[in-house]
């Protein structure tokens, strides 16, 4: 995992957005078609975002998915995740990777807590959420991501 540059955009990371199966649950590339022109202006965005990092899962040199940490404050980070090529699902990586940010989070940013924003839905996100540590939040307050999610929390605590 390394941030990403927009030299690193490629058809493939483009097309599996475009990807009915990975976008159901996206946002913002379901609301509209992506190409390599709208895809680096997000990657540009978020290298030059105070507020966000965001992460590349690479295998062998093959960029995979993303990991993004945005709306970071002193106290909190919300974070999204997306495994572009879906022939590498259930294998382990996005809890991985999803684990990896996290703890960079708290241990590295010194947050208190990371937020993920999840349909309720999105059975496979859940999963691998919970596998990475965090647990649902029973406090109401839904993703701004969509209006049927769940609030999950990490705080680095078992
Ligand atoms: C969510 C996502 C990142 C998970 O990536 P992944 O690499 O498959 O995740 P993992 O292999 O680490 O774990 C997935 C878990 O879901 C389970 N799972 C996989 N397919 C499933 C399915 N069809 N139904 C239910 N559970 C499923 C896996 O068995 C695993 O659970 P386990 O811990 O019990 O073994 C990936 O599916 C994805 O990119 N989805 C589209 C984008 C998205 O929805 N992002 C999340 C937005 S909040």
């Amino acid at each position: 995992m390394r941030p990403l540059l927009a030299e690193d955009v490629t058809q493939a990371y483009v097309d599996g957005l475009n990807d009915r199966a990975v976008n159901t649950f996206l946002l913002g590339p379901r609301s509209s078609r992506q190409t390599i022109e709208t895809v680096r202006a997000f990657v540009e965005q978020n290298q030059q975002a105070p507020a966000a990092i965001l992460f590349g899962i690479f295998k062998a040199g093959r960029h995979l998915g993303n990991v993004r940490l945005h709306d970071i404050s002193q106290t909190d980070a919300w974070i999204g995740v997306a495994v572009f090529d879906t022939g590498e699902w259930r294998k382990g990586l996005g809890s991985r990777c999803v684990a990896r940010a996290a703890r960079f989070a708290v241990a590295d940013l010194g947050l208190e807590r990371v937020n993920a924003g999840i349909d309720r839905h999105n059975e496979r996100s859940k999963k691998a959420f919970a596998r990475a540590g965090f647990q649902l939040a029973h406090d109401g307050r839904t993703s701004a991501m969509s209006h049927d999610g769940e609030h999950w929390v990490y705080t680095g605590r078992e």
